[in-house]
């Protein structure tokens, strides 16, 4: 034994081999967040929802302008509306790990206004995402119609029927869609700045650098 690793000896060499305790602290380890780090599951959900939102941005711009002869007319909504659910549940999730996980520090050279100004940012952003997902299925089911996802399963309808919901639901989603974008566009500009002006750790740490 030596320190905490098994030694063996095979006929030629020497063999270490790391006890699955310690396998299993460090995948632990690696996967969760630290004080000053970002673990891989938080840099996961992150990257992940931000392509998310940005390509269904894109496809939901694209798609209300399609007609019905188009290819896409039912595809692309189908698949906006199943991949918003998933986002969801994806969000839901995120929380979940966010709040039984210890979340890294603000970097010490950041000032006591940018961390207010990037906590509230954030949770902005989480907000908005809610805001966006419930108007889309506001829509989705004005008409009392459950929303199908991936053709896997239905979300039943449960609040339709309101006068005009299917248009004000409609109206808000673009609204909250915008300043979805239009907040994460700021937010990646200030983690730019913080990696090409101030030379610090924020956006390297959101990397896994
Ligand atoms: C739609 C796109 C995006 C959304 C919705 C989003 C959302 C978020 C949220 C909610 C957090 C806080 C995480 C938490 O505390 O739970 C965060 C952190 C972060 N994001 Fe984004 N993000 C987006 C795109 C980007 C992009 C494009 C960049 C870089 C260019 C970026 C860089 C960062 C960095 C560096 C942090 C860590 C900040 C810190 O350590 O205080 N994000 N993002």
């Amino acid at each position: 034994m030596i320190g905490t690793w098994q030694c063996y000896y095979l006929p030629h060499e020497m063999v270490y081999i790391m006890p699955l305790s310690i396998y299993i602290k460090t995948v632990m380890t690696a996967l969760g967040n630290s004080h000053n780090h970002w673990g891989l599951v938080a840099r996961l959900f992150h990257w992940l929802t931000a392509f998310i939102v940005l390509a269904m941005f894109i496809l939901g711009l694209w798609m209300v302008d399609l007609n019905y002869y188009h290819q896409w007319y039912k595809t692309a909504p189908d698949l906006h509306k199943s991949a918003g659910i998933s986002l969801f549940a994806f969000t839901l999730l995120r929380l979940i790990w966010r709040f039984t996980h210890l979340t890294p520090s603000p970097l010490a050279s950041h000032s006591a206004f940018e961390v207010s100004v990037a906590r509230f940012t954030h949770r902005l952003l989480y907000l908005l995402l809610f805001g966006l997902m419930l108007s889309g299925y506001l829509i989705s089911t004005a008409d009392g119609r459950a929303l199908d996802v991936f053709k896997l399963f239905e979300i039943p309808a449960i609040i339709h029927g309101i006068d005009k919901q299917e248009d004000i639901a409609g109206t808000v989603h673009l609204i909250l869609a915008i300043m979805l974008i239009s907040i994460a566009l700021l937010h990646a500009s200030a983690a730019l700045k913080h990696h090409f002006i101030d030379k610090d750790r924020t956006l390297k740490r959101m990397l896994g650098l």
